[in-house]
C-alpha cells in the first residue's frame, strides 16, 4: 500500500527540480489499447505475449474458441519499478468496457491484488470504465486512485453530428468499492518517489490544441472545456538512461507532456514516451509534422505510440524514427534498464 504524497509540499518547485528517486528498471505492459496482433513479433526492448484463452463457443466443434487479448478503443497499463529487490507496480487507466481490462489480466495472469497504486489519466471512459469488471471478478479493492478533480466533470462532445454526452465516471462507485480517491492538481509521487505523478501539465506548444468540442457542465450551464485539465502523466527515470514518460491520451499534447516533464525533473533526455498521443483527430498535416519535427529534438530513445495515436501519426513517427518506434499493441512489455 502507498499513498501520494503532494510534491508541492516540502519537495520544491520546477526552478529547484522535483528530487525524483531513479530507479534500476521499468516495465511497461500495454494492458488495453486500441489495436491487437496475435501474431506481432517482439521487437528491441519490448516483448510481445500472444495469448489465448479456451472460450466457450457453440459455433465450434467440441463448444470452444480461442480468445485473445481485447483490444478496444482505450488505454491502459502496468508500469512496474524495479530498484534492487524492491518492486512496485502501478495500475495506470482501466480501458472502455467493463469486462476487458479484467479479461487481459487473467490471460495475463497480472494479480491487480497486487498492485499499490492505481493512477487515472484523466476522467474520460474509454480510460476509466475497466474498473467494473475488476471489482466483479476480484472484489473490493483497498487501494488509492489518485486522480485530477476535474476527471469528475460532467461532458459532452459537440462536432459536426452534433451532441454526444461523454459518460463520467462516479466517485461515489470508487469510494463505495473501496477505492481511496486522491485529487490533486499539482505534481505528485508515488512509489517511495520513483513515479512522478505530473498534475496539471503545462501548454506551450503551437500546434497541440487539445480537445476542440469539449463542453462541461458547471453549474447550471456547459462551458467550452478543450483543454481538458486533469491530463496527466507518469514520469520515470531509469538509472543512465533517462525519463520514461507515460500518457494516457496526450491531451495536453505529447511534446507539452515530455517538455513539461524535463522541466519538473530538471533530467533532459527522454529514453522513452509511451501511451496515447491523441493524434487520431489532428487533420492538419502541418500540426502532424511540427510534432514529428518536434520528437526530433527531443530524441528519445523509444517512442511506443498507442491508443488515440492514430496510424497516420505512427506511420509518420516510423517513417522518421524507424526501429525506435514500438507499436503499442495489447500484450506489449517494454523494460528499459
Ligand atoms: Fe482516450
Amino acid at each position: 500500500m502507498c499513498t501520494a504524497s503532494n510534491a508541492s509540499e516540502g519537495s520544491g518547485t520546477a526552478l529547484e527540480p522535483l528530487k525524483l528517486e531513479p530507479v534500476e528498471r521499468v516495465r511497461v505492459t500495454v494492458l488495453i489499447d486500441n489495436y491487437g496482433d496475435v501474431f506481432a513479433p517482439s521487437q528491441g526492448p519490448a516483448t510481445r505475449k500472444h495469448l489465448l484463452s479456451p472460450t466457450p463457443n457453440p459455433v465450434m466443434n467440441g463448444g470452444a474458441t480461442l480468445v485473445p487479448l481485447v483490444a478496444e478503443h482505450g488505454f491502459s497499463a502496468l508500469v512496474e519499478v524495479e530498484t534492487g529487490s524492491t518492486r512496485r507496480r502501478l495500475l495506470f487507466d482501466t480501458g472502455v468496457s467493463p469486462g476487458g481490462l479484467a479479461h487481459n489480466l487473467s490471460l495475463l495472469d497480472i494479480n491487480p491484488l497486487e498492485i499499490d497504486a492505481i493512477v487515472l489519466s484523466h476522467g474520460h471512459f474509454d480510460h476509466t470504465g475497466g474498473f467494473a469488471g475488476l471489482v466483479e471478478r476480484y472484489g473490493s479493492h483497498n487501494l488509492p486512485i489518485l486522480v485530477h478533480p476535474h476527471a469528475f466533470r460532467h461532458r459532452r462532445l459537440r462536432s459536426g453530428n452534433g451532441v454526444i454526452d461523454l459518460p463520467t465516471p462516479s466517485r461515489r462507485y470508487f469510494e463505495q468499492s473501496g477505492f481511496q480517491v486522491s485529487e490533486a492538481e499539482n505534481p505528485s509521487f508515488l512509489l517511495d518517489g520513483s513515479v512522478l505523478v505530473t498534475g496539471e501539465i503545462e501548454r506551450k506548444t503551437s500546434f497541440e490544441t487539445g480537445f476542440a468540442g469539449q463542453e462541461a457542465e458547471i453549474g447550471n450551464g456547459w462551458i467550452p472545456d478543450p483543454l481538458v485539465l486533469d491530463d496527466q502523466a507518469l514520469v520515470i527515470s531509469v538509472r543512465n538512461l533517462g525519463l520514461v514518460v507515460i500518457t494516457g491520451c496526450g491531451h495536453a499534447g505529447i511534446i507539452n507532456t515530455c517538455q513539461y516533464a524535463r522541466y519538473l525533473t530538471g533530467q533532459s533526455k527522454i529514453a522513452a514516451a509511451a501511451g496515447g498521443f491523441h493524434l487520431s483527430s489532428v487533420r492538419d498535416p502541418i500540426a502532424l509534422a511540427q510534432v514529428v519535427e518536434a520528437f526530433e529534438d527531443l530524441d528519445p530513445g523509444y517512442l511506443m505510440p498507442g491508443h488515440c495515436t492514430g496510424l497516420q501519426a505512427t506511420f509518420a513517427m516510423m517513417e522518421r524514427f524507424g526501429s525506435r518506434v514500438i507499436p503499442s499493441l495489447v500484450g506489449t512489455t517494454l523494460t528499459l534498464g
